[in-house]
């Protein structure tokens, strides 16, 4: 079986049906900025500091799931800092001349956000290291015996990184990051926040139920939050009056076949051959993946730390297993543990 994971309504990656919205929906400054407040707090004061001393903030890793907002947070920073921000991505920036260039045309305290850090190449961090250290740019001339290296200047800028897991940095990179913050998934009362908030800029009508609802199922991540919220919205318009509810909510998420716990059908799936195929594991990523049809990162990235936080699977040595708590979601018993009472 094969699927998109874009096409999922559950997908915590960027589509292009969420740009218009979700560039709208933004928060720019801290304060307005729902969640995370760990990072959020202690970033508050680094930006205080560096203003202070009218420095440029240090560089900021942010990593964890996709659709926690850290791009968001990096256009925050760069607002709060009164900077302007260029954002571009570890894929985007294929040779070093690539990173030279947009290096070379920032302004001074200007915010330079790559999103999945971790895919720059070999060659590309070579020329970011003495960047992010030294603000400058090494630049080779020639070949050979008559190669040199000549120093060119750069802005002082700072760099946000953003990335899935911070463990797929190479080490020297990671290193060179004063500051290095972990996004966390939402609560659902944080998800409810979010929802009543986006609402609100979107002129739907919801009350606060129908958001909980919707929090509820959103996997911890407000992208798909707001994602289901216009939907519901749909459903709400055209077979009720027009208010989200929790009852139209409901009929639309089960609509979307997004359970309860906003498990959809892929989440199910994925349970179901752990559980039919493997007898509930231990089984590697990589034998997942196979069966599935799905990319192992894909896996690893998006459906398990939601599977992992629900305490559905968990990682063991020898491979991914289902708990008790799993196999209860899934309506089977677990081989062994019939009374097991939950
Ligand atoms: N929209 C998306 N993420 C948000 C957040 N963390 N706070 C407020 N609004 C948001």
């Amino acid at each position: 079986m094969d699927f998109d994971n874009n096409e999922r309504i559950v997908s915590p990656d960027f589509n292009s049906a969420d740009t218009e919205t979700e560039i709208s929906l933004r928060p720019k400054t801290l304060n307005d900025y729902i969640g995370q407040d760990k990072a959020k707090e202690n970033l508050k004061i680094y930006i205080e500091a560096a203003k202070n001393r009218n420095e440029n903030l240090d560089h900021v890793l942010l990593y964890g799931p996709p659709g926690l907002g850290k791009t968001t947070l990096a256009g925050i920073i760069a607002n709060e800092m009164g900077v302007q921000i260029r954002v571009t991505s570890g894929p985007a920036i294929e040779k070093p001349g690539d990173l030279a260039a947009l290096l070379t045309n920032l302004n001074d305290g200007d915010v330079l956000f790559i999103d999945e850090i971790h895919r720059l190449s070999r060659a590309v961090e070579e020329v970011l290291y003495p960047a992010m250290e030294d603000h400058a740019l090494d630049i080779i001339i020639g070949k050979g015996p008559s190669a040199r290296s000549i120093r060119l200047d750069l802005p002082r800028f700072t760099l946000v990184g953003a990335t899935t897991r911070a463990g797929q940095l190479s080490a020297p990179l990671r290193d060179r990051f004063g500051v290095i913050l972990r996004l966390e998934l939402y609560t659902t009362e944080q998800l409810s926040q979010i929802v009543q908030r986006s609402a609100g800029i979107l002129e739907i009508s919801i009350d606060k139920n129908g958001a909980d609802e919707i929090a509820s199922r959103s996997r911890g991540t407000p992208r798909i939050a707001n994602r289901l919220l216009k939907r519901a919205r749909d459903f709400a318009e055209v077979m009720d009056n027009g208010v989200v509810t929790e009852e139209n909510a409901k009929i639309a998420l089960s609509r979307m076949e997004i359970d309860k716990l906003g498990l959809d059908n892929i989440d199910r799936l994925l349970l179901m051959t752990m559980i039919k195929n493997y007898n509930g594991g231990p089984v590697g990523l990589e034998t997942i993946a196979a069966t599935i049809g799905e990319e192992s990162v894909t896996i690893e990235d998006v459906y398990e730390p939601f599977l992992l936080q629900l305490g559905f699977i968990a990682k063991t040595p020898r491979g991914r297993i289902v708990t008790p708590l799993g196999y209860k979601h899934m309506n089977i018993d677990m081989p062994g543990q019939q009374s097991l009472e939950l």
